[in-house]
Parts: structure tokens; C-alpha cells; sequence
């Protein structure tokens, strides 16, 4: 519920939990004045305090009142250069040079409904949401700035857009445009990154901020194995149920900067967005430059519920599911089984094994196309390799389909290898300065994805093996990071926009593929969980969570992207042990467990698989179909930390609290094993439960006095509890 205070010019944002308020002052100046639990109203701007700080300037219209500047008083979109010294959320610079911003409220929209942003993914839906825009503007360059918010008020969600639109007479070029500020009048937080590489993506990181900037950003190209474009501010005592925390994603899958400024107050501002770094939008008059959109939950009682209500966001108004509510296809995918040697009998070979099993989708990976017996040539010539696949893909599917498996397919639109006819043809359309050799990554070039013409041109040609087969899958895959970031189509004082519309057109061409192919499933994959972010989930429903497909590495990866990312969404195999990232071997049973509370795949050559572990294979896999509701829409609630504990335990709970299932994968082995006691959670504490069909135990003894663990005997063993109402 958006509630408009006219007479004190106040603009609160109510959710089921929580409340948001901004304020504009005597000076027009726009205050935020509230982020946190629920509280009845009224304007909380008596919160702020206004005193003299010796280096902080004051505003003109303030004259010599120095008890007011804008670099003490909590900004809800900050400025640039006229006074507030901390981060800057926009920055302008005309044609003469300054690169000023100062921004003065000047009216307001309310409306029902979802905004949506031109090109851009968002949160969307019906009439649950609300949105409010708020408009400023700089008088000097008369530039614009639309604030957006959008409320989904059950899910506590509140997102953030901005539009900037150029007022003036002349062109100003846009240096910064950040999606969210928020400033929070206190200083006592701690900060949570998710962080990694290549393999280890989203491992959890959580420290004290201390004063001064604390930043996690990316300048690949992508938003990055390294960093995520989600990150948490929580009090220090802060824990899975208590505590208040705001969780904060952005959806955008290019350069991003997030960071937090522990004032000179000890308050703390969040500031989210593009990347300034080697950004400059160029906006001519009538023209509009639009930022990304970033979502925000705040949750009064620690992180469990904090994720719980991105999840049911994300599952129910940001991806488009192609299913629409029907269970995803179990897959089975050749790449980690054959990698680029393969051809149509040997695929049929993988299919005919899985089929039985229970698996229902097969997956191509790369090496079908082109010439592609190595990842060193063929990226570009989206032509079926006929000596691989002889009749191409007409004669590959047909086999497949009457083994009683759909078809789904790997391409890697934006690359381009050296080796190719395309690159042969066309050496320009690959991203690279003039009179500079390329950086190659992966032995790989990148596809200047800013030019419709070239985006056309693959499209053209994916389209055309696309419309050749019954395909319902299609692996969306990006393996390299950007360098030599310069466009042969823009004028040298625009190259500063080529990150962004790379990241556009990538965008473009997914938003095409989806409307024009409304019944395939696309899996984003960015050698794995390079792009695992919520901007990226709006076009593909699933993203390959990461290359690593050790079942122990995984309980990380898989507890640091459950934070804001549901279940659903997190790509996950079972793969042949030993694992070739980490050379360890896991029981089947574990790497399972794991799998499963993921999209769901194997990843391995399952005609080689030995009979007693192809009985295990069918028994998971029919078990994970028995309860996939369960497991791929449950409330999902951690149970332990797998950075600090001896074992990682989760589980997920049905809406009504008349199921559950616990998945628990033990550590290392040991002798003398302490005996434990895991307490669940999210049951009803006065219905009676079974466990795995037997007893009879009241919910709250199941959550307070809790259940033994067993006894492991082995390394990484797993063990999952099926709990069920009578
Ligand atoms: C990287 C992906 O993450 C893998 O799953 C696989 O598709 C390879 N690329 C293929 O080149």
C-alpha cells in the first residue's frame, strides 16, 4: 500500500512487514526517512537530526544555516558534487565540463499495476503491485531523474528503477546512474557478499563494515563468478530467524557496483547499479537514458525469511516459466560424458541408457556445430556438423523422441572463434580496438552484441536449427569475459555506452528467442554461474548454478545462491565420481541429494554406469518426480552453514506445513562421531507429524526437541527425512 501525505509532502510504502518512507523538505530536497519493520505511519521524518559539521557544506537555498547540508541529512537519491561527499548516485556532465548533479523533488505519480522498463527485465504482475514515481530534477541541465518504485506488498518486495531524461536544449553525458540508494540511519551492520570464481561461485562472505566504502563490483562484462549483484545489510547478531536484515538484488547481468559507505555519521548508505567504470551514456535532448532495475526485501526476523520471499518473488513474477506450473523435465546432458568427441550414435547411446532411468530431457552440449572438435574453432557457424550429426538434426531428434525423451540443445550466441566461416567473413563483428591485436579468453573472440546487424545475423541462423527439429530446451551459454570493449559502430565519444548495450542486446535477442519460441525452456549458463543473477532469471528460468559438479563444493555454492535465488532456478546434475574439478568421489546417494535441490539433471555417460548404481539413479530420480512440488516449491529453510558446520542440512516445507523434506549431507568421516540433534523448522507446531512413513511426533517436539542425525558411516554420506501430517 502506497500512502501519499500531502500536506507534509510524505510518501510511505507499506508491505505486509515492513514500511518505507521518503519525505521532500522545505527545500524540496528529497529525505528518506524510514526502511524497516512495519510501523502504522505518520511522518518519521522527526528521526533526522540536524546539526553543524564543520566540513559539510550547505545548500544555497539553506543561506547561512549550517545546521542543513546535504551531506549529513539521508538522501533518497544522492547528488554529485554540490555537497554530499558520500556515494554519489548520478552524475552529469554537459558541454561545459562540470559533472555536477543536485536534485530537487518537483511531483509524483501514483498508480496500480507494475511499471515495466524499455529493453530491461522486471519484476512484473497484475494489480498487487502498486507503483509510485517520484520525479526531480537538475535545474541547471534540466535533466530529468524518475525515481520507480514498484510494491508487491505480500512478498515485502520493493523495487527500484530510475529514468533520466534530458529536459535541455543540449546534449549531457550521463557519467553515473545508480538503480538504488538507500540510506540507513544506523551504523551497527554487517555486510554479506556472495564471492568466488570461476568453479567456486557465491560462496558466502559476511564482516562488520567498518568506515569508509566497501564495495564488491564487476568490470568483465558480466556480473561476474566473482562477485554477486546481491548482498545483504543485517545486524551483527543477525541469524537464519532473528534479526532485521535488508537483502538487496540488481537485475542486470553486466558491470555492476554495489557498495556500502559507513558514514562519517555512522549511518550507512547502500548504493547499487551500473558500473560507473568505463560507463558515459551520451542522453540528447527528448532522449531518455534508463537504469536497471534492483529489488529490495527487508525482513524484521533474520535471513530465512528474507530468501523465503525472493524465492516466491522470483518463482512467481520475474521468470517466465514456459511449463507454467507443470514439472520441469528431468535431464540428462552429454557434455562432462563426452565433452566435444560424440557423434549421433553415441548421443542415442547416452539417451537409450538414461530413458528407462526415468530421465526425460536429452541434452546436446557444445561441439555440434561447425567445425568444433576443440573449444579453439566453429563459434559463429550456427550449421549443424554433418559428419558428427549425418542428416542433421531432422535425423538426431526423431531417435531420441521415440526413446520417449524431448530434445534440447547448447549455443553460445555471442562468441565467435577465429577459426570460423563467420569470423573469416565478418573479422569486424568481434569486439576490438582499432590498431590493437585481441584478447582472447577460452581461445575465444566476443561478438559485438551493441550491433542489431550482428545480432540478426546469428539470430537468423539459430532460428534456422531451431525451426529444423522438435527442440523444447535451449542452453544459453557465454564462456569468456569482455576485454577490448570498443564498438566499430559507435563515434568515439559513445564508446562509453558499449558495456550496457551489449548487455541490451543480449538481452534483446533472449526476450526474441522467448516470445518467438513460447515453449522452450532456455537455461542460462555462463561457464557456469557467470551470470547468475535476477536480471538474467527474467529470460531464462534456470541457470547452470556452476561448472563444478562436486557434490561437496556444491553444498556451498548451492547454500550461498539460496539466499535470493529459489531452488527452482539453480541448474544442478549428478556427475561420474571422481569429479574432474576436484578428483573427489562421492557416494551417488550424496551427489543425489545434492542434484536435487536444483533444477535436476546427470551429467555423465549413464551407458557406462554400472547396473546397482542405475537402480539408485531411477530410484531418485522417481523420487524427486514423486515430490517435486515439494521440493521445487516448498519454503525453503537452511538448517545449518556449511562454512561453519560439520554437515549441511536443509529442507523444504510444503505452503500448508502438511509436508516436509530434510536433506542432510555429513562431512568428512570421523570416529567417535558426536551425536547430534538437528531442530527443523517451518512446521506446525500443533499438527502431528510421521517420519519417513513411521511415528507420530507433534511439530513443535520436531522443532524444538529435534531429531537425532544418524550416525555416518563414510565420507559425505547423505540421509533425507521424509516428514509427513497424519
Ligand atoms: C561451459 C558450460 O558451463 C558447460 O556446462 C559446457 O556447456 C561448456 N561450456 C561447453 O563448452
Amino acid at each position: 500500500m502506497i500512502v501519499f501525505d500531502k500536506e507534509h509532502t510524505v510518501f510511505t510504502l507499506h508491505t505486509q512487514n515492513t514500511t518505507y518512507q521518503m519525505k521532500s523538505d522545505q527545500y524540496h530536497v528529497l529525505l528518506h526517512t524510514y526502511y524497516g519493520p512495519r510501523v502504522s505511519g505518520g511522518d518519521l521524518s522527526y528521526l533526522i537530526q540536524y546539526a553543524d559539521r564543520g566540513s559539510s557544506p550547505n545548500p544555497n537555498e539553506a543561506g547561512h544555516r549550517r545546521d542543513y547540508s546535504l551531506d549529513t541529512l539521508p538522501q533518497e537519491y544522492s547528488t554529485c558534487g554540490v555537497g554530499d561527499f558520500r556515494l554519489p548516485s548520478i552524475e552529469f556532465e554537459p558541454e561545459d565540463g562540470s559533472r555536477l548533479a543536485d536534485l530537487r523533488y518537483t511531483g509524483y505519480e501514483l498508480r496500480k499495476g507494475k511499471y515495466s522498463l524499455e529493453g530491461l527485465p522486471t519484476f512484473w504482475g497484475g494489480d498487487e503491485w502498486e507503483t509510485l514515481v517520484i520525479q526531480m530534477e537538475d535545474a541547471s541541465t534540466q535533466m530529468l531523474v524518475e525515481l520507480y518504485y514498484g510494491v508487491l506488498e505480500r512478498y515485502d518486495l520493493i523495487t527500484r528503477a530510475v529514468r533520466v531524461t534530458n529536459r535541455g536544449a543540449a546534449p549531457v553525458r550521463l557519467r553515473r546512474c545508480a538503480s538504488v540508494c538507500l540510506d540507513v540511519q544506523r551504523g551497527d551492520f554487517d555486510l554479506i557478499t556472495f564471492d568466488g570464481c570461476h568453479t567456486l561461485e557465491r560462496n558466502l562472505n559476511r564482516s562488520p563494515l567498518r568506515p569508509g566504502v566497501q564495495s564488491v563490483e564487476s568490470v568483465r562484462g558480466t556480473s561476474s563468478h566473482h562477485h554477486n549483484p546481491f548482498l545483504i545489510l543485517c545486524d551483527h547478531s543477525a541469524d537464519e530467524d532473528h534479526g532485521l536484515c535488508y537483502g538487496t538484488a540488481l537485475l542486470y547481468s553486466g558491470n555492476f557496483l554495489a557498495a556500502v559507505e559507513r558514514t562519517q555519521l555512522e549511518h550507512n548508505r547502500l548504493l547499487m547499479g551500473i558500473n560507473p567504470y568505463h560507463f558515459c551514456f551520451v542522453v540528447n535532448p527528448g532522449d531518455s537514458f534508463t537504469a536497471p532495475e534492483a529489488a529490495l526485501v527487508c525482513s524484521p526476523c533474520g535471513f530465512g525469511q528474507m530468501s523465503r520471499q525472493f524465492h516466491r518473488a522470483i518463482r512467481e513474477n520475474l521468470i517466465h516459466d514456459p511449463l507454467q506450473g507443470r514439472r520441469r523435465p528431468v535431464l540428462i546432458n552429454n557434455w562432462e560424458a563426452t565433452e566435444f568427441t560424440f557423434n549421433a550414435d553415441k548421443l542415442v547411446d547416452i539417451a537409450q541408457s538414461a530413458a528407462p532411468l526415468g530421465l526425460e530431457l536429452f541434452v546436446m552440449d557444445d561441439g555440434w556445430f561447425g567445425v568444433r572438435d576443440s573449444d579453439k574453432s566453429g563459434l559463429g557457424d550456427w550449421m549443424v556438423n554433418q559428419e558428427k550429426l549425418p542428416g542433421g538434426l531432422e535425423a538426431l531428434v526423431p531417435r531420441i523422441k521415440a526413446l520417449g525423451m524431448s530434445f534440447g540443445i547448447w549455443i553460445e550466441p555471442e562468441m565467435i572463434s577465429e577459426d570460423s566461416q563467420l569470423y573469416r567473413a565478418h573479422p569486424d563483428w568481434a569486439l576490438g580496438a582499432p590498431g590493437r591485436p585481441h584478447t582472447r579468453g577460452r581461445s575465444q573472440l566476443t561478438l559485438d552484441f551493441s550491433r542489431r546487424e550482428v545480432r540478426e545475423h546469428i539470430y537468423k541462423d539459430i532460428r534456422k536449427v531451431l525451426d529444423s527439429a522438435d527442440i523444447s530446451y535451449v542452453k544459453w551459454d557465454m564462456n569468456r569475459s569482455l576485454t577490448d570493449v570498443w564498438s566499430a559502430a559507435l563515434p568515439a565519444d559513445r564508446q562509453g555506452e558499449v558495456f550496457h548495450r551489449y548487455i541490451l542486446g543480449v538481452y534483446e535477442l533472449l526476450d526474441r528467442m522467448r516470445q518467438d519460441y513460447p515453449h522452450i525452456l532456455i537455461e542460462g549458463c555462463t561457464g557456469g554461474g557467470g551470470r547468475f543473477d535476477a536480471g538474467m532469471l527474467y529470460y531464462t528460468p534456470q541457470i547452470w548454478c556452476s561448472d563444478n559438479t562436486d557434490a561437496v563444493d556444491r553444498l556451498r555454492i548451492q547454500y550461498g545462491t539460496s539466499f535470493c535465488y529459489p531452488v527452482s532456478t539453480m541448474g544442478a546434475h549428478v556427475s561420474a565420481v571422481p569429479n574432474g574439478q576436484t578428483g573427489r568421489s562421492t557416494p551417488i546417494a550424496t551427489r543425489g541429494v545434492v542434484a536435487m535441490s536444483g533444477t535436476f539433471g546427470y551429467e555423465m555417460d549413464l551407458s557406462e554406469t554400472t547396473q546397482e548404481e542405475k537402480a539408485i539413479i531411477k530410484e531418485q530420480v522417481a523420487f524427486f518426480k514423486e515430490h517435486y512440488d515439494l521440493i521445487q516449491l516448498g519454503d525453503y529453510y537452511r538448517l545449518s552453514n556449511p562454512f561453519q558446520d560439520s554437515y549441511t542440512a536443509w529442507e523444504q516445507v510444503s505452503p500448508d506445513r502438511r509436508e516436509a523434506l530434510v536433506s542432510l549431507v555429513a562431512g568428512p568421516a570421523r570416529a567417535a562421531t558426536p551425536f547430534r540433534i538437528l531442530r527443523l523448522k517451518g512446521l506446525d507446531p500443533h499438527l502431528t507429524y510421521q517420519v519417513n512413513g513411521q511415528g507420530s511426533y507433534p511439530g513443535d517436539v520436531l522443532m524444538e526437541a529435534g531429531w537425532p542425525l544418524p550416525i555416518p558411516q563414510g565420507d559425505y554420506q547423505a540421509t533425507q527425512f521424509y516428514i509427513s501430517a497424519i
